[in-house]
């Protein structure tokens, strides 16, 4: 390959002396503020690997010892040693006395919503506001097992038939179809009698059949006017507040095959005083007992 360096006659500039197939590569080297930019990221990253981790060996090279992710783990223990007193008084105290208590109160909320959002929203919605699929909303004043702070600590601490605690909440509704106990046409019409109780029956005739079926196989468990029991967990039934189900259609399928909601238990999962943080928050979200 010819090595002749000439000027190209169209730019002016040098060529290299390379030619391919009578193409001639011209000479334009990089500028000089460009090359000396990068010598100094070069320099830079020779120094950085000399002082900080930039290789596992032994832990990590370094001549400094500094690991951002040690550095975070110290952060997270000093937030953790300055909170820790508050942390300590919130343990020890009573949901009641927590929200008695204006500055326990505030510290609370503050960490109970943070807490929820990270443990509870993605079933309760991020306003505890609930979901369709058996979620309840926690923040009206209709509440299935108990809105005191008590009942709402017991729930989040032992959690709902997760079979995770041995004071979990637990009952079971009848499949009362699938078990053979009641014909589909009778869980209809039971279906008719329970939209009776909150009076949106369309269908008297229907409501007159389901009336004894109710007395004999519901009220047991929901009550003689359907007002619920929380001690089974069983919903009211005579309002308009609906867990898993709202029309005769859908009522009806529910009698025939329930879906029983879970809830894990959390006691074993979060430290004590976030349960009591959680406890004044939900408590605090619109619906809570005294
Ligand atoms: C995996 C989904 C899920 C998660 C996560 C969850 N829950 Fe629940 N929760 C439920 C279901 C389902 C029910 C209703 C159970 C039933 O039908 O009795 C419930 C019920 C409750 C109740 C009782 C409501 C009442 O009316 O008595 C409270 C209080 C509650 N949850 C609080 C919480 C808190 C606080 C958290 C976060 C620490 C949480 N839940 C996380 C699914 C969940
Ligand atoms: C052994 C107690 C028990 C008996 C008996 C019982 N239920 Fe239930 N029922 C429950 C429980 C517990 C739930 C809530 C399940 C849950 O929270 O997931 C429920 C839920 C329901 C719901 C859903 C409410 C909603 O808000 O979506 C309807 C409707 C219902 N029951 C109707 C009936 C009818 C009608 C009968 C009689 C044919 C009956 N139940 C008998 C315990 C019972």
């Amino acid at each position: 390959m010819p090595t002749k360096i000439e000027k190209d006659a169209l730019t002016g500039t040098d060529t290299t002396g390379h030619e391919w197939d009578g193409l001639k590569e011209l000479n334009t080297p990089l500028p000089k503020w460009w090359l000396y930019l990068l010598y100094v990221t070069i320099a830079f990253s020779a120094v950085w690997v000399v002082l900080y981790p930039a290789f596992p060996f032994k832990g990590w090279t370094g001549v400094t010892g500094w690991v951002a992710r040690e550095a975070v783990v110290q952060d997270v223990a000093a937030a953790n040693a300055r909170m820790a007193p508050m942390m300590n008084r919130i343990r020890e105290a009573t949901p009641q006395q927590i929200a008695a208590d204006p500055e326990l109160r505030s510290f609370a909320m503050a960490g109970g919503r943070i807490a929820f959002a990270n443990n509870c929203a993605g079933c309760h919605g991020a306003g505890g506001q609930g979901a369709v699929g058996g979620f309840p909303s926690l923040a009206d004043d209709d509440w299935i097992w108990g809105g005191t702070h008590d009942a709402i600590r017991a729930t989040i601490q032992h959690g709902i038939r997760a079979g995770e605690s041995d004071e979990e909440r637990v009952s079971v509704m009848p499949r009362f179809v699938a078990d053979g106990v009641l014909t589909l046409a009778q869980a209809s019409d039971a279906a008719e009698f329970v939209l009776s109780l909150s009076g949106r029956a369309t269908d008297q005739a229907a409501v007159e059949r389901g009336k004894p079926l109710f007395a004999e196989n519901c009220v047991s468990c929901h009550g003689e006017n359907g007002e619920g029991n929380r001690d089974v967990g069983a919903p009211r039934l005579n309002d308009r507040v609906w867990l898993h189900a709202s029309d005769r259609a859908s009522i009806a399928r529910y009698i025939a095959n329930p879906r029983l909601g879970v809830m894990p238990a959390w006691g074993g999962r979060l430290d004590p005083a976030t349960v009591n943080m959680l406890t004044v928050y939900v408590h605090a979200l619109g619906g809570g007992e005294n």
